[in-house]
């Protein structure tokens, strides 16, 4: 990609908690995203500590955050990284619920591939750069702009084959409606279906059982 398109993206790229949609369904207790809620584990008080091993734009570990999820994040680009740390600060500023709600949140910096042997956690939830859609017109604007910062994520097996590894109790894979299983890793033990997106659930008794 050539360096003028990289710094365009960059500029565009604001990471907000507070206003925008992200906040507007934090405010009105809305969206909360069952499907993700459901995936991960989290019922009622039985509540898992998770590791997104692909941070991003940070909306899911916000979310699950905001449900009192402790969550470490990790991203491994730096300019992601360092405007997901900005807007941790900027909420974690409001103070209030949103403080208290970055304040379960742990950023990190590095590969998930390296980082997730480390780590403890029950859940490990993975949302690699999915596969173009044909319909170009269907991808958030968001989305577009990761992708022209962070490109593909074509080591996303590999991310799969350490989370399965490193997970006490499940690995949940975000991963588009209607696309075949991903290559290369045993079958989930059952999926939760999105609005547009699903979940593939891996739990991690039935993988040493199979
Ligand atoms: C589709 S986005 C995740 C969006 C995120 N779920 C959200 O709610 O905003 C994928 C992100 O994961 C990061 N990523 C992919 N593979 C990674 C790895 N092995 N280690 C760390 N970060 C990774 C990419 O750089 C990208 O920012």
């Amino acid at each position: 990609m050539p360096d003028n398109q990289e710094t365009k993206a960059e500029d565009e790229l604001y990471i907000d908690f507070v206003n925008g949609p992200v906040g507007y369904r934090f405010q009105s207790s809305q969206g909360r995203n069952q499907a993700l809620v459901k995936a991960v584990g989290i019922k009622g008080k039985n509540i898992p500590r998770i590791v997104d091993a692909t941070a991003g734009l940070g909306r899911d570990s916000f979310l699950l955050a905001a449900m009192g999820a402790e969550v470490s994040l990790i991203e491994r680009s730096p300019t992601i990284h360092q405007r997901l740390s900005e807007a941790m600060e900027r909420a974690k500023a409001e103070g209030g619920r949103y403080a208290e709600t970055i304040s379960r949140m742990t950023l990190l910096h590095g590969n998930s591939i390296t980082l997730l042997p480390e780590l403890d956690c029950d859940v490990i939830l993975v949302d690699p750069m999915h596969p173009p859609r044909h319909n170009s017109a269907l991808v958030k604007k968001e989305m577009r702009i990761l992708r022209d910062i962070v490109g593909t994520d074509p080591d996303q097996t590999d991310l799969m084959q350490a989370a399965l590894k490193c997970a006490k109790k499940r690995v949940v894979l975000k991963w588009p409606m209607k696309a075949e299983y991903m290559q290369g890793l045993p079958k989930p033990s059952h999926q939760i279906l999105g609005k547009n997106t699903r979940y593939d659930v891996f739990m991690i008794a039935d993988q040493k059982q199979g």
